[in-house]
């Protein structure tokens, strides 16, 4: 048993300490059983969930983010290039987008600051006035309540200019979608023309298949044709892309904490991972962490396919029967194309911890 149980060990600092209550029963579930200290083993997960790999769609991603990026033409006939930059959720955009951004940070200039690229997450159910309030935010401006979207949009094009910046990035741009017309354009389509036509920097537009579809043929801006790059899940089935699936895995494997390296990069273990997450990159992570969480509280040497299989327990959505991870892999198991990932959280939602029943061999 470990003995620092009123520490947060692997948080950075903030975490309040453990209250001697709290600290009691810890110390007195541990005394029967193998379990390592929660903090330790969530610290490791973070810290594993932290790791950037440059794998394929990666590389892919930020070459074409730089070719837009590198269009960059301010003459006064030129107008602002635009790329768009979809694929499913879960399968790595935000991540590569905000990868690309942190390597162009804000520096102070002469008159000011200077940034090259601006990420923008576009907030949910945003409407106009919100979608111009988070540019300004991002532009390091203060917060406002305000609303007038004329004077919003001159603040943002006068700050765009003075900033300097090159390259505007929108993500989850399915958030202008109107929730109950499923109506892109009337949101929107107007702010993101006149972003364009006045030809500060160069555009991404971000986010799911269907909202940035949408986009490309929205009459008010598909005149431009916009670059298009799609972040797609890893098939499985063509050689290649397996090759780099396996090749993320084995970046990942690397990373684990263990006596010995995880084989979730072994060809078996990898085609149940690919079957379980569709080769999304987010649900295969979200699933080597699960099967990391549960071999480091048991004190395992590995993380072995049982521990995967509990981890694919816990994270699956309602009504799948089969554990991918038991038995011979299936052939499909198909994850939907309308399925949301979200950040730290499994493939459903569950409200309370997994009791640790499921650790017994
Ligand atoms: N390059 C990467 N290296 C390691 N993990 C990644 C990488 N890209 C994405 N992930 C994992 O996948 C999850 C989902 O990625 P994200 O970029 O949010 O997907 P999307 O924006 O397409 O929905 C991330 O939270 C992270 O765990
Ligand atoms: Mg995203």
């Amino acid at each position: 048993m470990d003995e620092h149980t009123h520490e947060g060990i692997g948080s950075e600092g903030g975490l309040s300490p453990v209250p001697d209550s709290i600290a009691a029963i810890l110390k007195q579930h541990g005394a029967d059983r193998p379990i390592r200290n929660p903090d330790e083993v969530a610290g490791l997960v973070k810290q594993l969930r932290k790791v950037m790999v440059p794998h394929e769609r990666f590389r892919e991603g930020i070459l074409r983010l730089r070719t837009i990026h590198a269009g960059l033409d301010r003459s006064p006939a030129a107008e602002a290039g635009v790329m768009t930059f979809l694929g499913r959720s879960g399968s790595g955009k935000s991540n590569t987008l905000r990868y690309y951004a942190r390597q162009y940070p804000a520096r102070k200039g002469e008159s000011g600051w200077i940034r090259p690229v601006v990420y923008v997450r576009v907030p949910p159910e945003a409407n106009k006035a919100a979608l111009l309030r988070s540019i300004l935010s991002e532009m390091g401006l203060p917060v406002t309540n305000a609303r007038d979207t004329d004077i919003l949009m001159r603040d943002v094009l006068h700050h765009l200019r003075e900033q300097k910046v090159e390259l505007l990035i929108l993500d989850e741009m399915q958030h202008l979608i109107d929730q109950r017309t499923q109506r892109f354009q009337y949101i929107s389509a107007d702010i993101l023309k006149d972003l364009l036509s006045s030809n500060c920097c160069q555009m991404v537009f971000a986010g799911l298949d269907s909202a940035i579809m949408a986009l490309e043929v929205n009459p008010q801006l598909n005149r431009r044709s916009p670059l298009r790059f799609p972040m797609t899940e890893y098939n499985w089935f063509d050689e290649e892309d397996q090759g780099n699936y396996v090749d993320f895995l084995t970046a990942v494997a690397d990373q684990m904490p263990f006596q010995r390296r995880p084989a979730v990069d072994d060809v078996d273990v990898a085609e149940r991972l690919h079957r379980s997450s569709d080769g999304l990159i987010g649900i295969t992570m979200n699933l080597v962490a699960k099967g990391m969480e549960y071999a480091l509280f048991e004190g395992a040497a590995t993380v072995t396919l049982e521990h995967l299989a509990v981890g694919f327990d816990e994270l699956k959505r309602r009504g799948i029967k089969i554990n991918p991870f038991r038995g011979k892999c299936p052939d499909t198991l198909g994850v939907p194309v309308d399925y949301i990932y979200e950040e730290d959280s499994g493939l459903s939602k569950r409200k309370e911890r997994p009791v640790r029943a499921s650790f017994s061999k």
